[in-house]
């Protein structure tokens, strides 16, 4: 699964990096600094979320990876090559999903998809009325394929634009907030498409300021805040470096929260006969065994697992729902 992606001149050196960038620096005519310093590197194979709240650089950086914008400076690499320079020879492969897709209000989705076909000089002509029948039937676009896209509304939008990226196969597929608009149905269907997309080897880079979508569908994830890299990793990793809460099932749930006080737990919450804590630094074999000594009957005693929130939370001492 994991082949090299090999450019063509010599300054492009092989890679298992579908996406790689170094110091990618985006500083705006106005002075706003969007991305700060970016050092990317997306796995090949991998389905990558590119997490962040609003403003906090992500389709600054998609911009930039897909040559719509120049850097201030550092470098990117898409597929092996570097963007912006080599971008007519990389872009064929990648299918791209950006904020807002621009449509021909006065033609119907296929018409618009046909055109847009049209305008790539890689796609095959006479294949191009059957691949994009099929793109519309991949994003479930068949029954209003007719209509005319001004009538369409917000995800209907957004689905017609993830079908204009489907129109061939792509090597790596990258989408700007593809659930954006969607109902809770559609944003269903999209991360099983992107599942299915992934089984098939596209690497999927993905942005969302969503935690829980990125938790459901990708393999990795990165963190943005304020046009800065927080952390990045395959998604298990991350969640796991949170520390979960520490549960206490028992009859006796004073006592308990007394015990895990006295060794260090803190921010205790008694809710019936469980006891939840920010676990003491200290083995939690020793802990149970300090209950047991007390006199606390244990039903049960574990380690919550750590879900991305809390790592997010852990890492930028924020909630995640801040403006940027
Ligand atoms: N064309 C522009 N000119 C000046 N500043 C801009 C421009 N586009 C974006 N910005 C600023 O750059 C920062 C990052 O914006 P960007 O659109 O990359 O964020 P984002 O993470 O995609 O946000 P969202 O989740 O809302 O889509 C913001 O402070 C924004 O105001
Ligand atoms: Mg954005």
């Amino acid at each position: 699964m994991e082949e090299p992606v090999t450019g063509a001149a010599d300054d492009e050196e092989p890679t298992h990096a579908v996406i790689a960038t170094r110091g990618l620096t985006k500083r705006y005519r106005g002075g706003q600094l969007a991305v700060d310093g970016l050092d990317l590197t997306v796995p090949a194979g991998s389905v990558f979320g590119f997490l962040g709240p609003n403003g906090s650089g992500k389709t600054t950086t998609i911009r930039m990876l897909m040559g719509l914008i120049e850097p201030t400076s550092g470098t990117a690499r898409v597929l092996g090559r570097p963007v912006p320079r080599a971008a007519r020879a990389v872009l064929p492969q990648v299918g791209a999903l950006i904020e807002g897709p621009a449509l021909y209000g006065f033609l119907s989705g296929r018409d618009n998809l046909l055109r847009y076909d049209a305008a790539d000089p890689t796609a095959d002509p006479r294949t191009r009325p059957g691949r994009v029948a099929a793109a519309l039937d991949r994003v479930g676009l068949t029954a209003a394929a007719g209509k005319k896209a001004k009538a369409y509304s917000l995800g209907m939008r957004q689905r017609l634009g993830l079908a204009a990226a489907l129109l061939q196969p792509r090597r790596l597929l990258v989408l700007d907030e593809p659930t954006n608009g969607l109902d809770p149905q559609g944003m269903r269907e999209i991360r099983a498409l992107v599942r299915e997309l992934a089984s098939d080897g596209t690497t999927v880079f993905l942005s969302s300021h969503l935690l829980d979508e990125i938790e459901q569908v990708c393999t990795h994830v990165a963190v943005m805040t304020r046009g800065r890299l927080v952390t990045q990793g395959p998604v298990a990793e991350l969640a796991a470096g949170a520390r979960g809460r520490l549960v206490v099932t028992t009859p006796d749930p004073a006592d308990a929260a007394r015990v895990l006080k006295e060794r260090g737990a803190t921010d205790l919450v008694i809710a019936g006969d469980r006891v939840t804590a920010e676990p003491p630094d200290q083995d939690p074999a020793e802990v149970n065994a300090a209950l047991v000594t007390a006199g606390v009957r244990v039903r049960g005693f574990g380690l919550e697992r750590g879900s991305l929130e809390d790592a997010f939370v852990a890492l930028t001492g924020e909630g995640f729902d801040v403006a940027g």
